[in-house]
């Protein structure tokens, strides 16, 4: 059977809180749920299959192939029962190996020391097997091993991935706090967008919820917003398969465009580079832009869903200084959204109680190791909006 066809174990890895949407995300692409914890979910794949994966998951950081499980106490074991470990059949001695590694382990108190280790296990038997070994580093741009070891066992991966999947490559212009394209594209699961009615994105920062939301309303395959991925960096690695696999992806994008996309910031600035990175996604077209107070955002005719993702305490300013513009949210989600679905993500009570309105649902998030809450708001049309 040809490599690329063989199923094997596999560990798609994700930020804590998004386990649930990246098990809905391959379940929706038909693969089998192993097992799932906080940040992963593993399952069955093929190499082809890890290809595609990558290209299509929204949710995900790194699409881990299992190579093998050895048991070691300590690094020395660690570097022999790894050498033993057939390298010379997944390693390109003409490419780049680095390490990196999720170590647990009595005998271990320098992070890098596993990394290195197993790396001279890796190198010192493909110079045994072919005379030939790969330059290696930190650089996760070629092959990456991922090393998890917990107390006398560990398992090694590899890496099809690389850098981040949450690294789509459109952000070139961050402005202050944006929030990571993943948890974006989960926020808008949550949400059930499709795409079929108006977003509106007052605070949008960097633009990430409105560039995720065209993204998936476009049905564009984040995946092919950047080009280098180390599926095809291994020994073998068929090209022409991942070709096909792009060009599988592109014929998944929507012809038509979704409903109108608005998204504004108080700060020209923020709008300025919400435009350039919408522009990198290909999705510049689809967004419409305004610089303006939250409050001030043109709203369609058409009822869809709104979504504020304002500063909070512990990142840029403190929660007190920030109750009068929560105030002002849920002043504006009764009186300008009524008739909409309202959302708004954010994190400490302070700030979710002077939006004084009745929460539908909360959903618990991490946004930058923080605890954050995406608050539902059903906003009646008339004076039901309910004061909590
Ligand atoms: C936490 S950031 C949003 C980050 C965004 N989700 C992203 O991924 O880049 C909050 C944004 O709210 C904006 N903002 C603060 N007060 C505002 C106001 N009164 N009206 C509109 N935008 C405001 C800030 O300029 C900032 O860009």
């Amino acid at each position: 059977m040809n490599q690329s066809e063989q199923k094997r174990k596999t560990r798609v890895t994700c930020a804590p809180s998004l386990a649930s949407y990246l098990k809905e995300e391959l379940e929706v692409l038909g693969f089998e749920i192993l097992s799932m914890d906080k940040t992963g979910v593993e399952t069955l794949a093929t190499t082809r299959e890890c290809m595609l994966l990558n290209l299509r998951l929204r949710t995900a950081f790194h699409v881990l192939q299992r190579f093998a499980d050895i048991n070691c106490r300590n690094a020395d074991e660690l570097y022999s029962e790894a050498k033993r470990l057939p390298w010379d059949r997944v390693i390109d001695p003409e490419g780049f190996l680095s390490v990196t590694s999720n170590v647990r382990n009595d005998t271990i108190t320098n992070s890098m020391f596993p990394n290195m280790r197993l790396k001279d296990a890796i190198c010192d038997k493909l110079v045994e097997k072919i005379g030939k070994r790969p330059d290696a580093g930190s650089s996760t741009e070629g092959m990456v091993v991922n090393l998890h070891w917990v107390d006398n066992k560990a398992r090694m991966y590899l890496n099809m991935t690389g850098r981040k999947l949450s690294d789509r490559g459109y952000r070139k212009m961050p402005f202050m706090a944006p929030m990571r394209e993943t948890i974006a594209a989960a926020v808008l699961m949550e949400m059930k967008y499709d795409g079929t009615s108006p977003l509106v994105v007052p605070m949008c920062g960097s633009g990430t919820i409105a560039i995720e939301a065209a993204l998936i309303a476009k049905q564009r395959a984040p995946g092919l917003l950047r080009s280098n991925y180390a599926c095809t960096n291994w020994l073998g690695a068929d090209k022409d398969v991942w070709n096909q696999e792009r060009a599988d992806a592109k014929k998944l994008m929507a012809k038509n465009d979704p409903a109108p996309i608005i998204a504004s910031d108080i700060e020209q600035e923020a709008i300025e580079a919400s435009k350039k990175n919408a522009v990198t996604a290909g999705v510049d077209h689809l967004i419409d832009f305004h610089v303006c107070d939250f409050a001030q955002t043109p709203m369609p005719e058409e009822v869809g869903d709104v979504v504020l993702h304002g500063e909070y305490g512990l990142r840029l300013g403190e929660d007190e200084d920030l109750v009068a513009t929560y105030k002002r949210i849920g002043d504006y989600l009764k009186t300008d959204c009524a008739g909409w679905d309202g959302y708004v993500f954010t994190s400490g009570k302070p700030l979710i109680g002077a939006i004084r309105l009745k929460v539908s649902r909360r959903t618990p998030f991490i946004n930058a190791e923080i605890d954050c809450r995406l608050l539902r708001y059903e906003l009646y049309k008339g004076s039901k909006a309910i004061e909590a």
